[in-house]
């Protein structure tokens, strides 16, 4: 069932359209993930959303009704959600008093207060905190208190802002253990926004990829990383080598794809004449410096035409008469002996290509 609906949904600040036609149906239950790159409008769309904001056009249904525009089915609305900032605030007061924020501006009896700000407590697993003043706790575990506050007032939809911005890879992964237990728990509504793919894939069932203020897809997070519907899509989502081409040949499953003058072996159903787009991700590619006998189908000798290194990994980039991009270890580089002209050999198995209709 559809809990919250938006048609052509747009904002605008300073003239400047931030978010343009935005289509989107949000079920009762499920977890949402906004991805995007920074400033593609993910917070904005979730404000919008939270009704903090009038948007500048289109419509926002919840629960099957208009709340655009102020009024009272708007405020209405609003008691049933709540919202985890992306820089969440804390107050100069206990992580208790800081849970029970959100409650006592709501004017609920005590012992219910008390009762929630406890469950709340224990579902972020910072009951042991509670006395210690909020300002005294680390990035984490002040994500953690404005989580609980937000839960305390049992929202039908928790909107979370970037949860793990800014946190350690430890601190990232409790907070996500933390919400992975919220969302099994509660059976809340969650709609988050993340720039971090692989977030969104672990914890939500659909995933909505945002660019330039428009939704470009919204699908399982499989089907983004399998079916990109563009270039910007599937470059967001770490498929770096896209190459053009047509299928020439088919065997079975597996097909010839022609591309720049070279072949390419893959699995499709695509037929023989069918534009098509090879994906391949880099962590597929493997270099070695002579043809040696592997599984890998395709082999192609080129020169590397740029080194970059990123943290321990080393970008190699070949060209085999079609670019292609790969990552190895700084370790694998220096011992191959890795150097822009250098000749070498990209491999990459069948399996490791998926194959889409061509976008343009
Ligand atoms: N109050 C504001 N006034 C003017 N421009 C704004 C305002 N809030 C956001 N913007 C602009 O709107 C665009 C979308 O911003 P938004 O914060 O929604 O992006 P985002 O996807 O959440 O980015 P991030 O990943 O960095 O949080 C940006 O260009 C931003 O500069
Ligand atoms: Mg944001």
């Amino acid at each position: 069932m559809t809990l919250i609906q938006t048609t052509n949904l747009g904002h605008k600040y300073r003239e400047r359209y931030v978010l343009k036609n935005v289509n989107l149906n949000i079920n009762q239950g499920e977890v949402f993930a906004l991805i995007g790159p920074t400033g593609s409008g993910k917070t904005t769309l979730l404000k919008l959303l939270d009704l903090l904001e009038i948007p500048a056009s289109g419509r926002i249904y919840f629960d099957g009704v208009d709340v655009t525009h102020s009024g009272g089915p708007r405020l209405e609305a609003r008691r049933r959600m709540s919202f985890v900032l992306q820089k969440p605030i804390v107050f100069n007061m206990s992580v208790y008093d800081n849970v029970a924020c959100g409650l006592r501006w709501r004017h609920e009896p005590k012992d219910i207060v008390r009762q929630r700000i406890e469950s709340a407590l224990e579902l972020v697993a910072i009951a042991e905190y509670k006395n210690r003043n909020a300002r005294s706790l680390s990035g984490g575990e002040t994500q953690r208190v404005a989580i609980a506050r937000a839960l305390a007032t049992k929202p039908e939809v928790l909107f979370l802002d970037e949860p793990t911005a800014n946190l350690d890879p430890v601190a990232t992964s409790k907070i996500e253990e933390v919400l992975a237990h919220i969302i099994k728990e509660q059976k809340t509504t969650v709609v988050m926004a993340t720039h971090d793919m692989s977030q969104g894939q672990r914890l939500a069932r659909r995933i909505g990829v945002m660019m330039n203020g428009e939704i470009l897809q919204v699908g399982s997070p499989s089907n983004i990383f399998s079916s990109p519907k563009s270039r910007e899509v599937a470059e967001f989502v770490g498929v770096e080598n896209i190459l053009g081409g047509v299928i020439i040949a088919k065997d079975n499953n597996l097909v010839t794809i022609e591309v720049n003058g070279s072949t390419i072996q893959a699995i499709s159903d695509f037929i023989v004449g069918d534009m098509v787009q090879a994906l391949i991700r880099p962590e597929d590619i493997t270099f070695a410096l002579s043809k040696d006998i592997s599984s890998a189908r395709n082999t192609f000798e080129g020169k590397i035409s740029r080194i970059t290194p990123v943290g321990p990994l080393v970008r190699i980039e070949v060209d085999c008469g079609f670019p292609l991009l790969g990552v190895v270890t700084k370790r694998s580089a220096e011992e191959l002996g890795f150097s822009v002209g250098k000749k070498v050999c990209a491999s990459f198995k069948a399996t490791a290509i998926h194959v889409i209709k061509r976008w343009n």
